[in-house]
């Protein structure tokens, strides 16, 4: 059985971890688009990594996620640097990196063009908050705290590989491809949705979470947690600004909807 151990020690034998504290310029920081020379490229051509156990490797926006063919665990590990969203030339994606952790003195002169990370949008967050892994581990605590704790994939931090933090979670099928995508519900979850959609105004009034798309997943939850603990939810999200609701971000442990990510996304 292959063990968190095991993981780590695969991890920090194969796969080239910046220290945080040692950054000197942008190459070191791991941001989506080096993520493959990083930590995919080494895996993939060691001869045996993980036990020989399947996995693939995906990048969202802020984290790098080690997913397991036949585990009910994914690996986290988050971006430094990540992708923002450049408004004033278009809706281009550029890449770049949050540089908050790296001493000021040290910080090259293209952090300064680098968008905001959470640090200034909400008083839960500090400054280390390039880390979008401890944000989740934190919501999940928060959840579980509220009793809420079955609408997240549970998240925890694993150790720690020349001070660059891992984590674990809890194996989600994505909603984006999953087959239950097309399980409709009740025509009354649905008018009950419509209902509490349209009577909170800010309820889901969040930039990246389309209604049309998320439907049957949020009309799911509904039905699966029931309208009170959906009602819990709604206002948990909303206070916790968790604003990055779209297809790629939901899911399920075995029929029940859960999120995967909830870290939200800042630029
Ligand atoms: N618990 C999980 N189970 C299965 N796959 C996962 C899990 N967590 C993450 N993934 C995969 O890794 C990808 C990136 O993870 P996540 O969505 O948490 O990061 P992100 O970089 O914040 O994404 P975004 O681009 O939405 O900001 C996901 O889109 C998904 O494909
Ligand atoms: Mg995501």
């Amino acid at each position: 059985m292959l063990t968190i151990e095991d993981i780590l020690r695969d991890l920090e034998r194969y796969c080239d971890f910046p220290d945080p504290e040692n950054i000197i310029d942008d190459n070191d920081i791991i941001t989506e688009g080096n993520y493959r020379n990083i930590i995919s490229i080494p895996l993939r051509n060691a001869t045996c990594c993980f036990q020989g156990e399947p996995f693939s490797v995906e990048a969202g926006a802020s984290k790098i996620c080690i997913v397991f063919d036949n585990l009910p665990f994914v690996i986290k590990i988050p971006l430094m640097g990540r992708h923002s969203y450049d408004y004033i030339n278009g809706d281009t994606m550029h890449l770049r990196g949050s540089c908050y952790y790296i001493p000021e003195s040290k910080r090259t002169s293209s952090c300064y063009y680098f968008s905001q990370t959470r640090v200034d949008s909400n008083e839960l967050f500090s400054d280390e908050d390039w880390n979008y892994c401890d944000h989740e581990e934190y919501i999940s605590d928060l959840a579980i705290e509220e009793g809420l704790a079955d609408f997240f994939a549970k998240e925890e931090c694993i150790g720690y590989i020349n001070n660059y933090p891992i984590y674990k979670q809890e194996k989600v099928e994505v909603y984006a491809s999953s087959n239950f995508r097309n399980k409709p519900s009740s025509k009354d979850t649905y008018s009950l949705l419509d209902d509490i959609i349209t009577s909170g105004p800010t309820y889901l009034d969040v930039p990246f979470c389309d209604l049309d798309e998320d439907r049957e997943w949020l009309a799911q939850a509904l039905e699966y947690h029931g309208e009170e603990q959906f009602m819990k939810f709604l206002d948990f999200i909303e206070r916790t600004d968790i604003n990055d609701l779209h297809s790629g971000n939901m899911g399920y442990i075995g029929n029940r909807p859960v999120l995967l990510d909830y870290s939200g996304f800042w630029n």
